[in-house]
């Protein structure tokens, strides 16, 4: 099949290029349009410049497990996830994805435009499971059906999802607005891509249920730029809605559900960050209070949720339980996502769904990078919000990332701090000075030049950046780097006596 590789989006949005001078005079020339200073068009178009690249070499803590830190054949440097985790490690061109798995570079069938087409589910196949049926009915109190069944927000704080309409209702939620967040960049988190290209109406069916039982007016779905065939899948899907319900359930549908692309980098999925994007400011979090569903998108009332939430609120609705989507990545033999009873034990994905035995590793992750990094003999643990808790860890976005016995935690955790690093968007001390002494100093600790006392100047950075950084980006870094020292502390002594059991970091050996 034949691939035209698009426009990168740096190029569609007319941004950025290799040729500065055109460049400058392009922003003078948005800036005498718009008639805001240069600085203020710069100020905006720097941030998204650092964002999605349409050329990329995936540096996520998957691709780095998978290898590609020693693919050399790419001259494409480190950058961001492009969500195609499972097939690590991934490069990108245009808009053709290809794993480089072993070497040999090969192109994911998933990422093609035709893929989506053939395999997404078509509104009849959704109906006949009984989707859509609540929008014909008057929606009873699905709040207190949504209560009972415990639903937490999948976008990775874990907020319950009752208690987020509570307070939406409080603000005045018929002035405001849903705005779904689909603008997934963690590594290792593929999932919302999946249910956006393949489920999209269980998406739709969510935010319109989410919309009715809140009397939202105005829905936005934020979808990540460079999600190609994710915004092309629900474009369809509104399309196919309106042709099948436009006239018979208007009065019950919002006046507008608009589908909007926001370009920036992984800290743009932050709730508040995607709303300053949306209102065509630099991504960066705002300061909380006040909340979003207080004072969000364009001061309004704003009800932010994941696309998997809505997925969630749509299974409940229709057949009163939901599933949680747990992409399963790092050293398994068959990575993928796997929709499940929320619950499930981490031992228990890994073995039935993942296909390796636990027993060959030496830790998981099981929320993603920032839900921190448990041992082992955590393997037990059931995957949902409380119990992951009780652990002192995170279920995050439900990402669980499998570290296998033979790898340095060092190492690892070093990725780890180098994503946060590369990451932090600088809007707040303790993390823009924070994301680059961890970094260094676990760089510096891989190659036998860190004492003990560096060690603990690192704690007491991390600690600060848990206390003081204004997102969670910040708190999960200094989090991570705490947790991961304090878990595996045998490893990090053996650093600081330089020398590595996996033989993996600079000084080598046993
Ligand atoms: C750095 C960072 C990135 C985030 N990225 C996403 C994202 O891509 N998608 C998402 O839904 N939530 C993301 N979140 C969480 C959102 O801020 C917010 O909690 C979520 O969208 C709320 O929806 P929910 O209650 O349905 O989970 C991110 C948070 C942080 C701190
Ligand atoms: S914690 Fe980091 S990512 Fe979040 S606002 Fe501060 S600098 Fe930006």
């Amino acid at each position: 099949m034949k691939v035209v590789p698009k426009k990168g989006i740096m190029e569609e949005y007319g941004i950025a290029g290799t040729d500065q001078r055109a460049d400058r005079e392009r922003k003078y020339e948005i800036s005498r349009k718009l008639g805001l200073s240069p600085s203020a068009i710069q100020s905006v178009t720097s941030f998204f410049e650092k964002g999605i690249q349409p050329e990329r070499k995936c540096s996520g803590l998957p691709c780095y497990l998978g290898g590609s830190s020693r693919d050399t054949a790419s001259s494409l440097s480190g950058d961001s996830c492009p969500g195609y985790c499972d097939h690590a490690p991934v490069v990108q061109r245009g808009n053709v994805f290809y794993s480089t798995k072993g070497g040999v570079e090969q192109e994911i069938e998933e990422g093609l435009a035709d893929y989506v087409l053939e395999k997404r589910q078509s509104i009849d196949a959704y109906m006949a499971a009984g989707g859509y049926s609540n929008l014909q009915i008057e929606i009873h109190d699905l709040r207190g059906v949504i209560e009972r069944s415990h639903l937490k927000g999948m976008g990775g704080a874990g907020f319950p999802v009752s208690l987020k309409w509570d307070s939406f209702r409080k603000s005045g939620s018929e002035r405001g607005m849903l705005l779904v967040n689909a603008h997934e960049g963690e590594p290792g988190t593929f999932k919302d891509r999946r249910l956006l290209e393949l489920f999209p109406h269980s998406v739709l069916d969510g935010a319109l249920l989410a919309a009715a039982s809140n009397g939202i007016r105005k829905v936005i779905i934020g979808i990540r730029s460079d999600y190609d065939n994710a915004r092309m899948s629900m474009s369809m899907a509104l399309r196919e809605f309106y042709e099948e319900f436009g006239v018979k359930s208007r009065e019950k549908l919002p006046d507008t559900i608009e589908i909007m692309l926001v370009p920036g980098p992984y800290v743009t999925g932050e709730e508040t960050a995607l709303m300053e994007a949306i209102e065509g400011n630099r991504g960066e979090p705002r300061l909380r209070p006040p909340f979003p569903t207080e004072t969000g998108l364009y001061n309004l009332p704003t009800l932010v949720h994941n696309a998997e939430t809505l997925v969630a609120i749509s299974e409940i609705a229709n057949g009163g339980s939901f599933r949680k989507s747990y992409c399963l990545t790092g050293d398994v033999k068959k990575p993928g996502v796997y929709r499940l009873p929320m619950g499930i034990r981490a031992g228990e994905l890994i073995r039935n769904y993942g296909g390796t035995d636990p027993s060959s590793l030496k830790a998981f992750m099981p929320g993603g990078l920032s839900g921190g990094i448990l041992p082992i003999s955590m393997l037990d643990t059931p995957l949902d919000y409380d119990q992951v808790r009780k652990t002192g860890a995170g279920l995050g976005t439900g990402a669980v990332i499998a570290i296998s016995g033979e790898r340095c935690m060092v190492d690892t955790v070093a990725a780890v701090a180098e994503f946060f690093r590369r990451e932090s968007c600088g809007k707040c001390f303790p993390c823009r000075y924070g994301t680059f002494e961890l970094s260094d100093l676990l760089q510096r600790l891989k190659n036998g030049q860190v004492k003990a006392g560096d060690m603990d100047r690192g704690k007491m950075i991390a600690q600060v950046m848990m206390d003081g950084s204004i997102c969670a980006l910040g708190q999960a870094a200094g989090k991570v780097f705490l947790d991961s020292v304090s878990r595996f502390s045998d490893e990090f002594s053996q650093h600081l006596g330089k020398k590595c059991n996996a033989g993996t970091c600079g000084f080598g050996g046993h």
